[in-house]
C-alpha cells in the first residue's frame, strides 16, 4: 500500500464536494433570511442572523450538516429581552423546520431540523471584544473572525485532523467525551502549520504543554493542554480535555507516525458482547461485576454525564472506605435506563473486622475507647498492637452489593440523578447484568473490558 497518499484518500471521503458545499450555503442563507425577517417583526433594531462554526469556516466534514446560526443582539439589550425576543425569533424560524426542540444552556436556544441539516439557533450579544462577553456563546463570533483570518489554505489540514481525532475517539468537547473541540483542532493546525506537524508535535507533548498563539495569556491553568484563546487571554480553549483523551491522542499520533494507516481515521465498529462471551470473560478474570441501575433523568448529556461521573467516584469511595476493592468502573446511559458498572477485585469480606483505637498513652481517648468496647461482645477482648488498642468486632457489611443498596443515599448525588435514584433503583450482579438486554449496553461491555 502506498502510504504517501493516505491524506488524499481520506480527503476523498470526508471533503464536501462543490454541490454539497453549495447546498450548505443555500440552506444557511435561507435560515439567516428567516432570522432577519423574524427580527424585523420584533420592533427592535440591529438584530441579525450570522453563520458561525465549522460551516462558516469551510472546516466541516462531508455529510455532517451542522449549522450554527447565531442571532446577534446589540450589547446594551437587557438580558431578559435577549432571552425572550431571541427565543421568540428562534421559534418563528423553527416553525419552518421539520421539527425542533428548545434546549437549555446558559440561555435557552432552539435546535431545529431542516431536511438533513441540524441547526442550532442561538441568541448572543454583539460585544466589542471576547474579553467583555456577557454570556459564554458571545465568544463564538470572535473565534469565527480569528479563524477566518488565518485558515485559508489550511482547511484540508483541519479536516484531516478532525477526522483523525474522531478515529481516535478524542473529538468533541462535550462533557461526556472530554476531547478536542473543532475550534481547538483549527487552532492546532494554525499554530503548527499542518496535520502532520500537529502529530509530530504531539509526539513529544507532556501534560501542561502550553500554546499561546498571540502571546497574551494572563492566567495560570492546571490542565493537560493549555491553548490560550486568541480572543480571550484568560480562557483555556482545551479546558474540557481530560488527561486520558490527551494521552489517547499522543498515543495515536505516534502510531500514525510509525505506520500510517487509513483505519486510524475511522473508529472501529463496536462489537456486542454475547452472553457466553460475558460468562467467559468474567470467569477467566475471576472478578465480580455489579451494576447500579436507575431511570435515566430527562436532561441533556452535558448535565447528565458530570452527575454520573460524580456518582461513580462517590460509589468507588464508599466501597474502598469499607475495604472492598474496585478494579474497573464506568457509567452507561441508554434510552431509558442508566447504570454505574463496577468490576470488583474484592467483593466479600469476612465477618470479623479489626477495629483499631487510639494509642494507649492518649489517656482521654484511651479511656473512652475502653469504656465503649469493654462490654462489647465481638470476636475478641481489647488487645494492644503497635501501641494502640485494637478489638476484633463484627463487620457491618460483608457484601459489596449490600453496602451499596443500604448506603447509596449517603453518596454524593447530583440533583437529577438523586431524584431518579429516589424513585427507585436496582443492583444487578454477575450475569444478571445481561438482563439489561440493550444492544448499546452490549457494546458498552466490550469497551468496558477494553476488547476493542
Ligand atoms: N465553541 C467553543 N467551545 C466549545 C464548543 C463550541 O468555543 N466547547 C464555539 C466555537 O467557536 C465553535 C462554535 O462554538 O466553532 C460551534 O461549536 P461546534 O458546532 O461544537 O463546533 P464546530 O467548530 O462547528 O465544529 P464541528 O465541525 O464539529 O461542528
Ligand atoms: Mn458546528
Amino acid at each position: 500500500m502506498n502510504t504517501n497518499n493516505i491524506p488524499e484518500q481520506i480527503l476523498g471521503r470526508i471533503k464536501p464536494g462543490p454541490a454539497e458545499q453549495q447546498r450548505m450555503q443555500e440552506v444557511a442563507r435561507r435560515i439567516i433570511s428567516l432570522v432577519d425577517r423574524a427580527a424585523a417583526g420584533t420592533g427592535l433594531t440591529d438584530i441579525s442572523g450570522m453563520l458561525v462554526g465549522s460551516a462558516a469556516r469551510g472546516t466541516w466534514i462531508s455529510c455532517e450538516h451542522d449549522l450554527d446560526i447565531f442571532i446577534s443582539f446589540p450589547e446594551d439589550t437587557p438580558k431578559q429581552d435577549l432571552k425572550a425576543v431571541g427565543l421568540n425569533i428562534a421559534r418563528q424560524v423553527a416553525a419552518n423546520a421539520d421539527n425542533s426542540e428548545e434546549r437549555y444552556a446558559e440561555h435557552p436556544y432552539v435546535h431545529a431540523v431542516f431536511d438533513d441539516f441540524e441547526v442550532d439557533l442561538v441568541p448572543c450579544f454583539r460585544v466589542d471584544s471576547a474579553a467583555q462577553i456577557k454570556s459564554a456563546v458571545d465568544r463564538t463570533p470572535f473565534h469565527n473572525l480569528f479563524i477566518l483570518d488565518r485558515i485559508e489554505g489550511l482547511e484540508d489540514e483541519v479536516l484531516l485532523l478532525k477526522q483523525f481525532m474522531k478515529g481516535a475517539g478524542v473529538y468533541g468537547s462535550d462533557l461526556r467525551t472530554g476531547g478536542f473541540s473543532g475550534y481547538l483542532a483549527e487552532l492546532l493546525v494554525i499554530h503548527y502549520g499542518s496535520f502532520m506537524e500537529v502529530l509530530q508535535a504531539a509526539d513529544s507533548w507532556k501534560p501542561g504543554v502550553t500554546i499561546d498563539i498571540i502571546e497574551h495569556g494572563n492566567k495560570q491553568h492546571n490542565d493537560p493542554l493549555v491553548m490560550v484563546d486568541p480572543t480571550d487571554p484568560a480562557r483555556n480553549v482545551a479546558a474540557a480535555l481530560t488527561l486520558d483523551k490527551f494521552a489517547g491522542f499522543v498515543d495515536r499520533a505516534r502510531q500514525y507516525l510509525d505506520s500510517p494507516a487509513i483505519e486510524l481515521f475511522f473508529p472501529s465498529l463496536s462489537t456486542r458482547l454475547s452472553d457466553s462471551g460475558f460468562d467467559n470473560i468474567t470467569s477467566n478474570r475471576g472478578t465480580f461485576l455489579m451494576a447500579l441501575v436507575f431511570g435515566k433523568p430527562d436532561v441533556v448529556e452535558d448535565v447528565l454525564y458530570p452527575q454520573l461521573f460524580m456518582l461513580h467516584n462517590s460509589i468507588t469511595d464508599l466501597l474502598s472506605r469499607n475495604r472492598f476493592t474496585v478494579l474497573n468502573g464506568d457509567v452507561w446511559a441508554g434510552d431509558r435506563e442508566t447504570a454505574v458498572v463496577l468490576e470488583l477485585e474484592v467483593w466479600r469480606l469476612p465477618p470479623v473486622n479489626k477495629h483499631t483505637g487510639p494509642p494507649v498513652w492518649e489517656k482521654t481517648h484511651a479511656e473512652k475507647f475502653k469504656q465503649k468496647y469493654i462490654e462489647y461482645r465481638g470476636f475478641s477482648e481489647i488487645y494492644i498492637e503497635n501501641g494502640r488498642y485494637v478489638v476484633d468486632i463484627q463487620r457491618k457489611y460483608t457484601d459489596a452489593a449490600d453496602l451499596l443498596r443500604n448506603e447509596i443515599h449517603s453518596c454524593r448525588l447530583g440533583r437529577n440523578v438523586g431524584e431518579s435514584i429516589k424513585l427507585g433503583f436496582k443492583i444487578l450482579q454477575g450475569s444478571e447484568l445481561l438482563e439489561l438486554d440493550n444492544q448499546g449496553f452490549r457494546e458498552f461491555l466490550t469497551g468496558f473490558f477494553h476488547l476493542n
